[in-house]
């Protein structure tokens, strides 16, 4: 079955698509999507200082545009990956009932290094290290992905 995944961040212009883009260059097979829990941002490309950061590293964002998080993304995606705990529980407080669609953390997928949460770098203005922390996870989720997980 392909797989339908489904990053979600809070504002859907930094570290969701940044995490579809690195993705999706990895596993061109996989159908993916981004989403922000806010709606402040929606119709927008991704955040200018992170597509450039992103470009140089290989990664193209310009096709993308925030949209909002919607409780049928659990009917329409296989896995959610969250971008911190706060969008982990702004998700999972939209789960329809009887859905089991599996919601996680994407930054423990970067094994070793004991991270839960992707900080958000349009507070903390460090792009480098949440694109060095994406690709990293980016890489464990295609593998898990890729051993059979789904
Ligand atoms: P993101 O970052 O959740 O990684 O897209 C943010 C971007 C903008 C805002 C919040 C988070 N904002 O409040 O405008």
């Amino acid at each position: 079955m392909r797989k339908r995944i489904l990053f979600v961040c809070l504002g859907n212009i930094c570290r969701s698509p940044a995490a579809e883009g690195v993705f999706r260059g990895l596993v061109p097979e996989a159908e993916t999507d981004s989403a922000g829990t806010a709606r402040y941002h929606v119709g927008k490309p991704p955040y200018g200082p992170m597509q450039a950061a992103a470009r140089a590293r290989g990664v193209e964002l310009s096709d993308l545009r925030a949209r909002q998080f919607q409780s049928d993304d659990f009917l329409r995606f296989d896995l959610i990956l969250a971008m911190d705990s706060e969008n982990l529980a702004d998700i999972e407080a939209q789960r329809p009932r009887d859905n089991n669609t599996p919601v996680q953390l994407f930054a423990p997928f970067a094994a070793g290094d004991g991270d839960q949460d992707v900080p958000d770098p349009y507070y903390t203005r460090d792009f480098e290290g949440c694109l060095d922390l994406i690709e990293r996870a980016a890489s464990g989720l295609a593998s898990h992905l890729q051993g059979g997980a789904l």
